[in-house]
């Protein structure tokens, strides 16, 4: 069966934004995280604490994990790929962090600049550290589903990377479709192998909708007792470092289909439309959001 709550992980600030080519403003970003906060969200990722050579449109992490207002009862991820990124971060604030790994050689060269193996010593020392600060840890596989580079990933790839991670002491795996390439077929294997090593209530998913899957993937999750789910108003979203890879499925159209399924998830559709009209008037973008379209237009 289903579960009845569903924890929506917003990934909006960054993901949604770290693939836009004109930077956004820091008030502006800061503004669309305080309005998010009032949505009823529980989970809203900020930012990345990666090179801003590498990602400029992240270089204001400081001033905006130091500009928001952090409301009662909502977690503020960040993105920290080694030691340099998560000490920034602490000094900026952050009390809880994201590592990201991928089940992909060629994909973390590219996004992270070296290998898995290289990856997972930096990821060690992170987490140790966090633990220190009793700052939890996340982490990320990055192309559960598919690879921009490699083309299809094993099942058991994914599997061997997602536990290395959650032996570690990550407190939650959320499996990546970083190019949306996913079935529910595809998923469906996939999970069948991850949940083998990791109980569904320490897994999550995070799914582009590049192929137009991404809501019957997480369907498919959430039939298998996965019950956190990632997404992005407005389906903003994409990775730098992974070609062709487009929006994250939007936030909107994941609590509709929830709302449908009479799952709770405790967040207000309508606020998130808000929020997402307002970054969407801010970057210029019409919404990817079919929820938000439909609405807009009635
Ligand atoms: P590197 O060049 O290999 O790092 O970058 P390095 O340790 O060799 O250091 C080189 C320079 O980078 C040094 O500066 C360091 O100080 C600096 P220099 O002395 O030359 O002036 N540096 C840093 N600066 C700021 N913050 C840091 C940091 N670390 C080193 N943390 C690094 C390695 C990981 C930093 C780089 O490759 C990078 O920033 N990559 C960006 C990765 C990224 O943000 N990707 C997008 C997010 S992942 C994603 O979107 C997928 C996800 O959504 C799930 C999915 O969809 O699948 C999560
Ligand atoms: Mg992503």
């Amino acid at each position: 069966g289903l579960p009845e709550y569903v924890k929506i992980v917003e990934v909006g600030p960054r993901d949604g934004l770290q693939n836009e080519k004109v930077i956004v403003p820091t008030d502006i970003k800061i503004e669309f995280i305080n309005q998010l906060s009032q949505t009823g969200l529980s989970v809203i990722e900020v930012t990345s604490f990666v090179s801003s050579r590498w990602v400029p449109q992240m270089a204001d992490h400081t001033e905006v994990m130091k500009g928001i207002c952090q409301y009662p009862g909502v977690r503020y991820p960040v993105l920290t790929p080694n030691l340099q990124g998560f000490h920034r971060a602490v000094a900026a604030g952050a009390t809880e962090i994201a590592v990201f790994g991928a089940a992909s050689e060629s994909f973390s060269k590219k996004n992270i600049n070296c290998s898995i193996d290289e990856s997972m010593e930096k990821f060690e020392e992170v987490i140790k550290s966090a633990r220190h600060l009793n700052i939890p840890a996340r982490g990320y596989v990055s192309c559960a589903l598919g690879c921009p580079y490699e083309g299809s990933i094993t099942p058991q790839k994914v599997t061997e990377v997602s536990k290395r991670l959650y032996s570690m002491g990550c407190y939650e795996i959320s499996l990546g479709d970083t190019i949306g390439v996913g079935t529910p077929g595809s998923m469906k294997r996939m999970l069948e192998s991850v949940i083998k090593e990791i109980p569904p209530s320490a897994l999550a998913v995070h799914c582009h909708d590049t192929y137009g899957q991404a809501l019957a993937n997480i369907l498919t999750a959430l039939q298998m007792g996965i019950n956190v789910v990632d997404s992005a108003v407005s389906g903003l979203g994409g990775c730098p470092y992974a070609k062709g890879a487009s929006g994250n499925v939007a936030t909107e159209d994941l609590i509709y289909m929830l709302n449908g399924l009479g799952l709770n998830t405790g967040v207000n559709l309508y606020k998130v439309m808000e929020a997402g009209d307002f970054i969407c008037k801010a970057v210029n973008k019409t919404t990817n959001s079919k929820v938000a379209q439909a609405s807009f237009s009635a």
